[in-house]
């Protein structure tokens, strides 16, 4: 029998109640833990054990958790009487809609509302309003939410996906049962980093939306190739389909105008969550003047449907605005900031596994980073599932978390840095790190 309050005991309990115990399967992990406490770059566990937290939530958290300005806002904003009044504009949503079409180039025009599944999916009917067409092409390795169209093939072995296909498409491997995508026949999934097969696809289809991560953060950390995103953009002018940027986990977190602003690339439509509020429920569309006023085309049959009883909430969006706000004010400092730490993991990760003779790669954008346990960064999903040794990255994991460091125990899954973390929790994690390849290795 578990002792009340472990891990193991609360998920008994909740599995009584909740298929699984949990509410997302995402967060099904082994070990199994309830994390009870987070404050800045750390968490405790209902068993009282205190880790250096790399998860961050699935990377939300850019600012640490439970950043008190932010929470502070939202807390303001519940006691101010404002409400969820569910009728007319409110002056917060204007304000923060302000401020993010004032700072980031490519959102000319923004609407709000609470999950990254529900903007991209928004980011799709859109560009089929504005295009007249139904097709979209998404990455193999890809993840743009959890709804029917878009949510398949993310991390697919070898035995389901077969050899490289370029150019050409993927067959379709849904996430789960019980969705239309296999009926509708409208997604395409494409090889990342494979400007042929987007092509390939738009020969045969009318395509309206290419939806990408601008770099894969769902299976690690994998980035475009010079030139990838620009010719993605010159296929979208030539073939006609609007490029939308899922930058869910990349925006705000890599830059203010996120992975667009540093790869010069301008995305016709771009998707935010996670970062914009450091953890509060709140994700945008945002993109072109024209295709977002689509929203409120005066003809119906031309106008896509956006409602949500909870888009713009008024407590996420003070969280929003006073995240956006603080990364506005102190951006020249953060962004290098969050460079130096990121470059010092890389290193300090790059120098044990040589010192050990384990052959690996980090691969980083900033603050967010991954290991791999072959010799290159990957280009595409196939590099990993030909070359990666999952059974000792998950090893590594658990050894780790065992020492106080949270890498969340799946393998290849990309970790975050916050601004929250000290250089005292780099050195710490960089010895705990030490320690877990020489008991892996
Ligand atoms: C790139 C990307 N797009 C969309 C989503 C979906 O966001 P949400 O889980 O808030 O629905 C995620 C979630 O991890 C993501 O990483």
């Amino acid at each position: 029998m578990d002792k009340p309050g472990s891990a193991q005991s609360v998920l008994e309990h909740n599995r009584r109640y909740i298929p699984g115990g949990i509410s997302s399967v995402n967060r099904n992990i082994d070990p199994a833990i309830t994390f009870v406490r987070g404050e800045g770059a750390h968490l405790w566990d209902s068993e009282g054990a205190r880790y250096i937290d790399y998860h961050a939530g699935f990377a939300p958290y850019f600012l640490g958790h439970n950043f008190k300005p932010v929470n502070n806002a939202a807390a303001a904003a519940l006691a101010s009487g404002d409400s969820l009044f569910g009728a007319g504009p409110s002056i917060a949503e204007g304000r923060l809609a302000e401020l993010i079409c004032e700072h980031v180039p490519h959102a000319e025009k923004i609407t709000f509302l609470n999950t990254g599944s529900e903007a991209t999916s928004l980011a799709i009917r859109i560009a089929r309003a504005v295009t007249g067409r139904q097709h979209v092409i998404v990455m193999q390795g890809g993840y743009n939410g959890n709804h029917d169209e878009l949510a398949c093939n993310v991390f697919n072995t070898l035995a389901e996906i077969g050899p490289r296909v370029s150019p050409g498409e993927y067959p379709l491997r849904p996430l789960g049962a019980g969705t239309t995508i296999t009926q509708t026949h409208f997604t395409h999934a494409v090889n990342y980093n494979d400007l042929e097969s987007v092509r390939y696809v738009c020969r045969r289809y009318p395509v309206a939306a290419l939806i990408t991560e601008p770099l894969l953060q769902n299976i690690g950390v994998v980035k475009p190739r010079p030139g990838y995103l620009e010719g993605l953009r010159d296929l979208a002018d030539e073939f006609g389909f609007l490029l939308a940027f899922d930058e869910v986990k990349t925006g705000f977190r890599h830059a203010l105008g996120g992975y667009a602003e540093l790869s010069g690339v301008r995305p016709d439509l771009v998707v935010y969550g996670k970062a914009v509020a450091n953890g509060f429920p709140l994700a945008a569309v945002g993109g072109k003047r024209d295709h977002m006023d689509s929203i409120i085309d005066p003809d119906p049959s031309r106008r896509p449907f956006v409602a949500g009883t909870y888009n713009g909430h008024p407590v996420a969006v003070a969280a929003a605005i006073e995240t956006v706000r603080y990364l506005i004010a102190n951006r020249d400092s953060l962004y290098p900031r969050m460079e130096m730490m990121g470059a010092e993991m890389e290193a300090g990760i790059m120098d044990i596994f040589a010192r050990r003779g384990v052959t690996a790669c980090v691969a980083r954008q900033g603050s967010a980073f991954s290991f791999y346990l072959m010799e290159k960064p990957p280009a595409d999903l196939h590099d990993i599932v030909a070359g990666h040794d999952f059974a000792r990255d998950v090893a590594l994991r658990r050894a780790l978390i065992r020492k106080g460091v949270f890498f969340v125990p799946i393998a290849t899954k990309q970790c975050s840095l916050s601004a929250a973390h000290s250089d005292a929790d780099v050195r710490f994690t960089l010895d705990a790190f030490e320690s877990a390849v020489a008991e892996v290795w």
